[in-house]
């Protein structure tokens, strides 16, 4: 049993433990198999393969279980470091202290975006980029896509989402118009404005985080930390609703065999929905 904490709150020394283990694992080579597998998973419904990971009912518990496979990895270097989560409803300014020096670093500069401060600046030599990218080798953040303007997520926009009692609904993608799953995993469901929340926050970001390979940019974890957190709130709201789809889709369903039921094993590491529903046996949210 451990913590996961609002990073806000971390001290000085939990933030340089944090930075320390990742910077270990980047040495490694582990946290670039953790890139890796991120962008395998990262399959998109205009495909026709299985969906574990997005633009599907599991997102939640895939994640969650791909945010433990990576804390086992940060606990296995230091076994005091624990995912922090981003409340980007409440850090919401390029100035929150998630982006100082000491911690993440910032923006990118102007032109080529390159993220010039922190300990993952290409410049400190300890974050070379190679997983999933074909240009160049540098963390890349763009706040707020200047060019067309994105604003982060609000805490209306979260609520909304947390109210809706129904998990998710058919067809179980990315044009579910309803359901709690899609309303934070955020693929269009306003259409006017596009992408929501979860999305919304990468595209914010831009830069790295935007597309398969995001978790090139370490706030990829504490953004994921925040949508666990949202999972578990959300159930906490509505006890008497459950996951969905509860049982296999019927085989003349176009989304059968596409997307993961309660019960079906999810690759890579074939655990199913069901295992994953309860968190606080392992950690809670501080
Ligand atoms: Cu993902
Ligand atoms: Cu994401």
């Amino acid at each position: 049993m451990y913590s996961r904490k609002n990073q806000h709150d971390l001290t000085r020394t939990e933030k340089k433990r944090l930075v320390g283990a990742v910077l270990e694992l980047k040495r490694s080579g582990r946290y670039d198999e953790f890139v890796t597998l991120h962008q395998k998973y990262y399959v998109t419904d205009a495909q026709s393969g299985p969906r574990p990971a997005h633009m599907s009912p599991s997102f939640f518990p895939w994640h969650r279980k791909y945010l433990l496979e990576f804390e086992n990895a940060l606990q296995a270097v230091d076994p005091g470091v624990s995912i922090p989560y981003w409340d980007w409803t409440r850090d919401s300014t390029p100035a929150a202290s998630l982006w100082a020096e000491d911690f993440l670093g910032g923006n990118g500069r102007s032109g080529d975006r390159q993220v010039m401060t922190g300990p993952f600046a290409y410049g400190e030599g300890n974050w070379r980029i190679s997983a999933g990218v074909t240009n160049d080798p540098f963390l890349r953040r763009n706040f707020g896509r200047p060019s067309a303007p994105v604003t982060l997520p609000s805490k209306a926009d979260v609520d909304r989402a947390l109210s809706d009692p129904v998990y998710d609904t058919a067809p179980w993608n990315s044009v579910s118009t309803t359901g709690f799953r899609n309303r934070i995993e955020g693929w269009g469901i306003s259409g006017i404005r596009g992408v929501a929340n979860h999305n919304q926050v990468h595209r914010w970001i831009g830069g790295s985080m935007a597309g398969a390979a995001s978790p090139n940019d370490p706030v990829f974890w504490l953004h994921h930390a925040y949508m666990d957190l949202l999972w578990a709130r959300w159930q906490e709201t509505h006890p008497r609703s459950r996951y969905l789809p509860a049982r296999s889709l019927p085989a003349d369903d176009p989304q059968s065999n596409l997307v993961f039921a309660l019960d079906e094993p999810m690759p890579p590491w074939d655990v199913a929905p069901a295992k994953l529903l309860d968190h606080a046996h392992l950690y809670s949210y501080v």
